[in-house]
């Protein structure tokens, strides 16, 4: 059984790589379909016409390296940071937004619906590591999306996050995402101990798997905002296609406690995911964010209780899942989908992580309930 928060710390660096520059263990070829731009390298900030030295230089001195940086930016953040109006800094955002269309590393504003179709059947699909719950989720969590699993202490959500870092290091062709994976961790339960557990019961070099996470320990709700800030960064240097975050409100909701700050603590969060939804399309990248359950007294009917975070958490997810404990077993409710059908299963934790329950594996695995 993993350990609870607040024993042995893994380790007090904001970012601890396992992935070392002499021996990287994913490569560049490693990475299918879309790759992760190179834009650093590609394209220099002062090729966005309207921005010339004085102002590339404001940038800079406010954290905006590249052109990725400036366009997953929002106006009212990189307003106070440069100092300029919101206009202004709006202007800077749609013209860093055009050069990546201009150069094809960002879809045209409109498409046609087929080609929309087309480039949903590219993208990435990681396993979690139980069939069960991958057929609830149509194969596995999708890049270009943000994926929620809610629930209350022990129902699996970080049992899944330790799982999905180990499968997503696998190749394409078995699952997995061919790529590295960023665990940013603001509970203190990440364990090393318990990826290598869930990566050797696999049959896995448990090696490589814990040198392609990066994790990140992080200790309020404004380092994590500082985090996501600088996560393309991040991503880029990781080579991740998976960038967990568990969880996304804790820190916010134990620091903003009290109706008076609710207001603040929701527009902070608000500006947190909407960089983390701009960051998962412009990086073709797959988010999953872990959060908690509060009560909801005016429930008469049904479970009272609901996803914490409010409309702002409602809105940023793509798809949401709510995990129940039922004895040994989990039940997984897809909750909120733009296309899944509503639907449940059940699946288990063992020492392979997230796996199916033994009947699943053989028989009625995953059953759709439209
Ligand atoms: P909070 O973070 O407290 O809100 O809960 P959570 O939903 O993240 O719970 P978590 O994913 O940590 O699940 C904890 C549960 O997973 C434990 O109560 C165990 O039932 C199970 N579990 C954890 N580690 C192991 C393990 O090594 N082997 C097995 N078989 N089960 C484990
Ligand atoms: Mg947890």
């Amino acid at each position: 059984m993993v350990e609870k928060r607040n024993s042995e710390r893994i380790n007090d660096e904001d970012v601890v790589s396992a992935l070392s520059s002499e021996s990287p263990e994913i490569s560049d070829n490693d990475l299918e379909s879309k790759p992760i731009p190179t834009i650093i390298d590609d394209l220099d900030i002062q090729d966005i016409p309207g921005i010339g030295p004085t102002t590339a230089k404001k940038l800079r001195d406010a954290g905006v390296l590249t052109v990725m940086d400036l366009a997953v930016t929002s106006s009212e953040e990189l307003s106070v940071e440069i100092n300029s109006s919101k206009e202004s800094a709006a202007a800077f955002i749609i013209a860093a937004q055009q050069l990546l269309r201009d150069s094809n590393l960002l879809d045209k504003e409109f498409v046609t619906a087929d080609v929309a179709l087309e480039k949903r059947k590219s993208l990435l699909r990681c396993t979690t590591g139980s069939n069960a719950l991958d057929k609830l989720l149509l194969g596995g969590i999708e890049t270009q999306a943000v994926t929620e699993f809610y629930g209350e202490f022990g129902s699996g959500k970080s049992q899944i996050c330790h799982t999905l870092c180990v499968t997503a290091s696998q190749p394409v062709e078995n699952g997995g995402f061919g790529s590295g994976s960023i665990y940013i961790d603001t509970e203190g339960t990440f364990r090393p101990e318990r990826v290598d557990q869930i990566a050797v019961s696999r049959g896995l070099d448990p090696t490589s798997v814990l040198k392609s996470i990066a994790v990140c320990k992080v200790y309020n709700s404004s380092h994590l905002e500082l985090i996501v800030k600088d996560l393309g960064k991040y991503i880029n240097d990781f080579k991740a296609r998976l960038v967990i975050i568990d969880s996304i409100i804790s820190l916010h909701r134990a620091e903003f406690a009290g109706r008076g700050t609710l207001a603040d603590r929701q527009q902070r969060l608000n500006s947190m995911l909407h960089k983390i939804i701009r960051l998962t399309e412009i990086y073709n990248i797959s988010v999953v964010i872990t959060n908690q359950v509060q009560s909801s007294p005016d429930t008469f009917f049904g479970d009272p209780t609901k996803a914490a975070g409010g409309n702002v958490l409602g809105h940023a997810s793509t798809y949401r899942i709510y995990l129940r404990k039922s004895g040994e077993n989990r039940t997984a409710k897809m909750i909120d989908s733009p296309y899944h059908p509503y639907s449940d299963t059940k699946f288990t934790v063992t020492e392979k992580g997230a796996d199916d329950m033994e009947e699943e594996t053989s028989s009625k695995r995953g059953k759709l309930k439209e």
